[in-house]
């Protein structure tokens, strides 16, 4: 058994005081269903919802992805910290004293390792901004003027100024940072000389802040227009920064929907255009940093939130990246809206240009993400030329089958009719054929039975009937699990806390064990019972199943013994306890009957 190095009563206390249902309900939308809540689950793609969590039991299980467990579990996975980090969020939740911890050695290193990053940049984005007051910072002051930005988005994005290339260096080591230190956080690099120094040297800056709030690293845009120089450096991949992983804003929309106030995101591409989005009123605005949008920051927005616009740079349109991103939150369960800036490069710009009520206009306006498609595709093609129109609309049915359930794709074949003026049973008969393809890409070969397959759903029934007190009567049931095993494991636990006369608390198991998906643990606490009118039949045929099983295995063993020995008295023997396996069993099928 493991509790990780915490003191269990302590462990059991942050349980008790962090229910799981009003800790979920905060990251994600709960619907009462009976017993149970029932959420979209946000560790997986999907749309509807298959991830239970159980109020009584204290604990989720998806039934979708297989993920599962206690609150502290949720917080792991769900703020992507480990065990510990977990722990101490629901402890400060809950107003309680973190206690001393006994790390291993190795993990206490590695912690120590990233707090130093993090102390590292924290110090860092704090002195870029205090530059900002001094007369150094003259050319990065004119720059935030020209471009517009208010003291109050300054101050709401931690905006700063690199003015000289040794300043930081200097600061840093004066604090005690070590030169280790400066390079592995991102923040210094070391030159040709030998010499340390500033990586963003000049350069405006741009903290980059996780879900957390954490500075993890930075952008910094340079101020002279040399087309020589990059426009923005970003940290390189470090301990805490990954850029396909991070969402520039997104700890916004984590207070937003904390405060219960996100209703709709906005993805812009870039930290300017999001910055212009929040001064114009746009607080949802968050964006991806000059890579292509991944599943990992769909599912990151998915948790939060169900629908969002995607407003793209008027060049971008028409590029398989933004249908990939579009597709991608899609298929992330998302309701995607298309704004596309036609007047402008990008909404910085537009902003600038026509002012913030004619950018919320456009917002509002804007339109489906298929019809988007739909259209942005027929740009392609001369739809007069039939050879292209064909081509067309194959890569348009191609969309539509991929991207769309039977009803959606109802409404869209009007608008593809529209386009391509073909008949509509036409359309609808390419498209019955496209979706045939697609299912046959996806359908998985059958889950291979294993042949004791029928013994393990047996044996976990009655761990569950134990665990969850659908019976009590444990010690039948002890020589069924004689085997060292998983089994067993999870037999004993239960035989210990009922000998004990200790109540089973299913989220404590939670923190005892490591449960990985599809483990006996998981199954057992899943365990989804029959009604209770056949129930009690069917562990009773449970047992039964699992005893023949036993007399039969006994039975295969004497007979191998029977068949080799020449010993004339253990013949004998052999037979006589053949006799008494059989008598048993004839037994326990009258018994059933
Ligand atoms: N980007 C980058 N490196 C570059 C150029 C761009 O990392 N050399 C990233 C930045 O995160 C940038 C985003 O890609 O915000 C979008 O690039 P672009 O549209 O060119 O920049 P803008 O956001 O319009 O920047 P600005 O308005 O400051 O020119
Ligand atoms: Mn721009």
């Amino acid at each position: 058994m493991i509790n990780k190095g915490f003191n269990q009563a302590f462990l059991d206390e942050v349980l008790q005081k962090n229910d799981i249902v009003s800790v979920i309900s905060k990251y994600i939308t709960l619907t009462r269903r009976g017993q149970n809540y029932w959420a979209c689950c946000p560790f997986h793609m999907e749309k509807t919802p298959s991830m239970s969590i159980k109020e009584d039991g204290q604990f989720f299980k998806c039934f979708g992805c297989g993920e599962g467990g206690n609150v502290i579990n949720f917080i792991r996975k769900i703020e992507d910290v480990d065990f510990v980090k977990a722990v101490e969020i629901l402890a400060k939740n809950a107003g309680m004293k973190m206690p001393e911890y006994e790390d291993t050695e190795e993990m206490r290193k590695k912690k120590e390792h990233r707090d130093r990053i993090l102390s590292v940049l924290k110090a860092t984005s704090e002195y870029y901004i205090s530059n900002l007051n001094k007369v150094e910072a003259n050319t990065h002051i004119e720059y935030i003027r020209k471009r517009g930005l208010s003291d109050e988005m300054l101050t709401k994005f931690k905006i700063g100024a690199s003015i000289d290339f040794y300043g930081l260096i200097k600061h840093l080591r004066s604090l005690g940072f070590k030169d280790t230190e400066m390079i592995d956080s991102g923040v210094a690099s070391r030159g040709d000389s030998g010499l340390l120094y500033d990586f963003y040297g000049g350069r405006l800056i741009f903290p980059i802040i996780n879900g957390l709030g954490e500075v993890v690293g930075f952008s910094g845009r340079d101020l002279s227009n040399d087309p020589q120089r990059a426009k923005y450096k970003n940290t390189p991949q470090t301990l805490v920064f990954n850029k396909s992983q991070l969402i520039y804003g997104y700890h916004f929309l984590r207070e937003l929907k904390k405060q219960k106030m996100l209703d709709t995101i906005v993805l812009v591409e870039g930290q300017m255009d999001v910055i212009a989005c929040h001064q114009a009123g746009v607080n949802t605005a968050i964006g991806v940093m000059g890579t292509a949008l991944t599943t990992n920051h769909a599912r990151d927005l998915r948790y939060l939130c169900n629908d969002i616009i995607v407003c793209l740079d008027g060049d971008k349109a028409g590029e398989g990246a933004t249908y990939k991103a579009l597709e991608i939150l899609k298929q992330a369960g998302m309701n995607v809206k298309v704004v596309r800036l036609t007047k402008a490069k990008d909404p910085d710009e537009y902003i600038k240009k026509f002012g913030k009520d004619a950018f919320l206009e456009e917002l509002f306006n804007a339109g489906d993400y298929m019809e988007f498609i739909l259209l942005d595709l027929a740009k392609k093609y001369d739809i007069n030329n039939r050879a292209d129109r064909n081509k067309y609309i194959n890569e348009a049915i191609e969309y539509l089958s991929r991207l769309s359930t039977g009803y959606e794709q109802e409404i869209y074949l009007p608008v593809l009719k529209e386009i391509v003026k073909v008949p509509i049973e036409t359309l609808r008969n390419s498209l019955s054929g496209a979706r045939e393809e697609y299912s046959k890409v996806d359908d998985k070969e059958d889950i291979e039975l294993k042949s004791n397959a029928y013994e393990s759903i047996a044996k976990i029934c009655i761990l569950a009937s134990l665990l969850y007190g659908k019976t009590t009567q444990i010690l039948n049931y002890e020589d069924l699990f004689d085997e060292n095993d998983e089994y067993r494991q999870v037999f004993t636990y239960i035989l210990d806390k009922l000998s004990n006369n200790q109540d089973i608390n299913v989220s404590t198991i939670y923190s005892c064990f490591d449960i990985e998906k599809d483990s006996v643990w998981d199954k057992v606490i899943n365990y989804q019972f029959p009604n209770d009118d056949v129930f009690y039949n069917y562990l009773k045929d449970c047992e039964y199943r699992l005893r023949i099983n036993k007399f039969n295995n006994a039975k295969q063993k004497i007979k191998s013994q029977l068949s080799i020995t020449m010993n004339i008295d253990e013949k004998y023997e052999c037979l006589a306890r053949l006799k008494i396996l059989d008598d048993q069993i004839a037994k326990m099928k009258e018994e059933m009957k």
